[in-house]
């Protein structure tokens, strides 16, 4: 039997197609109106013609019943209308096709209810308003029985919530088909229609809904822009330790706050970002045996400048207590704020950062901020402090020591005295 479909992809369309048949797990990051939900529902049909099994079973998953009736419903029985002995149950929202197959859609509004099925393949939509507990707890066990597909797509909304966790994990992960599509690379929208949206939403929210910007919405984001380039040019990737060349720490240490740790080896000119650690409310001998434990081959660990003050009830500088629990530091200089930014910015761009090791830095990173003064109508100077600080403190950490390890190479080859205070 032959039919057609009313359906001829548009090029990324038809790229993405053809692409996702090879994975089992994908991730499809475009901007609105990219022809998404379009896409899935061809896919799906398509996937259910042509299935082998014995009865099987796809699913569509949109947020709510509302959006999964309102549009995805429409799209299937216009799409599937040609094919013969085709059924549809208005209320289940479902189609039944002539081979057997059933293409089911469904929301996550309430996984419990959808418990139990298998799946030969399911592809979920706006997968960043998802409930988590559907993922993990219903559609893994549902396709596990057939090895079933997994398809993720959507546009970013922010990092706190399942699109970003997917979306950092398939940027490493093999097993994953990632793609990403913003609005001014597939001229999908003409650009009339973008100048208006731009107007309307501002570039924040533009830059999220059609530049796929993960932190479109986080006002006055001061690395957001180089996490996003390095972000497209992979960067933030798997990197794995070179067991060649050592492995540095930069810290940002807090007394009764968080404390953290970053990992990298410099390699040339690129510094490869391998670990990273955080934690709280912990002393020098916790953080001594993390380094231990981690069995990196440790040759410098840059500290902040505040390690030189004196503790009140030991009289001994913090640098010192760390000394006696096998912490050898080596202070950066103090530098104001600004001028630590400034250096993070330019080192960010040598960076390579391993997603697995690093999740949590690269979110403090885009997340960093300063908050607008709505009555001067300017943004703060002053980075507001929240849990994103320490991480990004720590950054300012690796970027004034390399800083210091270029002026440092330079003053040895003048045979200057350099300034580091090594105890
Ligand atoms: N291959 C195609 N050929 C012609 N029109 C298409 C094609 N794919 C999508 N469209 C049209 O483009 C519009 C947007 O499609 P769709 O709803 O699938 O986009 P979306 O990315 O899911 O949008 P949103 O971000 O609003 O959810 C619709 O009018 C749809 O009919
Ligand atoms: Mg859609």
């Amino acid at each position: 039997m032959k039919v057609t479909i009313p359906y001829t992809p548009r090029k990324q369309q038809a790229f993405i197609h053809e692409q996702i048949e090879k994975f089992r797990y994908s991730l499809l990051c475009c901007h609105r109106r990219f022809g998404k939900t379009v896409m899935c529902i061809n896919h799906l049909i398509k996937a259910a013609m042509t299935c082998q099994n014995y009865n099987p079973r796809f699913a569509y998953i949109a947020p709510t019943y509302g959006q999964a009736k309102k549009i995805a419903f429409d799209y299937l029985k216009y799409y599937t209308k040609d094919i013969p002995g085709t059924k549809y149950n208005e209320t289940e929202l479902r189609c039944d096709l002539v081979n057997g197959a059933r293409i089911m859609l469904l929301s996550s509004e309430n996984p419990d209810s959808i418990r139990g099925i298998y799946l030969d393949g399911c592809i979920i939509d706006e997968t960043a308003q998802i409930n988590p507990a559907l993922i993990n707890e219903v559609i893994t066990p549902a396709l596990s029985d057939r090895k079933g597909f997994m398809i993720l797509v959507g546009t970013p909304k922010g990092m706190a919530n399942l699109f970003y966790d997917y979306y950092q994990k398939a940027q490493a992960d093999p097993k994953w088909f990632l793609y990403k599509a913003k609005a001014s690379e597939t001229g999908i929208v003409d650009k009339e229609e973008l100048d208006a949206a731009l107007a309307v939403m501002g570039s924040q929210k533009y830059e999220q809904e059609f530049e796929c910007s993960f932190i479109g919405n986080i006002q006055g984001s001061i690395y957001g822009d180089v996490i996003a380039s390095l972000d497209d040019k992979k960067q933030i990737t798997r990197v794995p330790i070179d067991p060649a060349y050592p492995v540095n720490t930069a810290w940002d240490l807090g007394y009764n706050d968080q404390t953290a740790i970053i990992f990298f080896q410099q390699i040339g000119h690129n510094i490869h970002i391998v670990d990273y650690y955080e934690n709280k409310n912990e002393a020098f001998p916790h953080y001594a045996q993390v380094l231990k434990e981690k069995d990196y081959i440790i040759e410098h660990n840059y500290g902040p400048h505040d390690l030189d003050q004196t503790e009140f009830g030991t009289g001994k500088t913090r640098r010192e207590t760390a000394y006696q629990m096998g912490l050898r530091f080596r202070v950066v200089p103090r530098m104001a704020i600004e001028d630590g930014i400034h250096a993070v910015k330019m080192v960010l761009p040598r960076c390579f950062i391993d997603v697995d090791n690093c999740g949590p830095l690269v979110n403090a990173l885009r997340h960093y901020h300063r908050k607008f003064s709505d009555k001067e109508r300017v943004y703060k100077i002053k980075p507001v402090h929240d849990w994103s600080s320490h991480a990004a403190d720590a950054m300012r950490t690796l970027a004034t020591g390399l800083n210091e390890i270029k002026f440092n190479n330079k003053v040895r080859q003048t045979n200057v005295d350099t300034n580091y205070k090594v105890l």
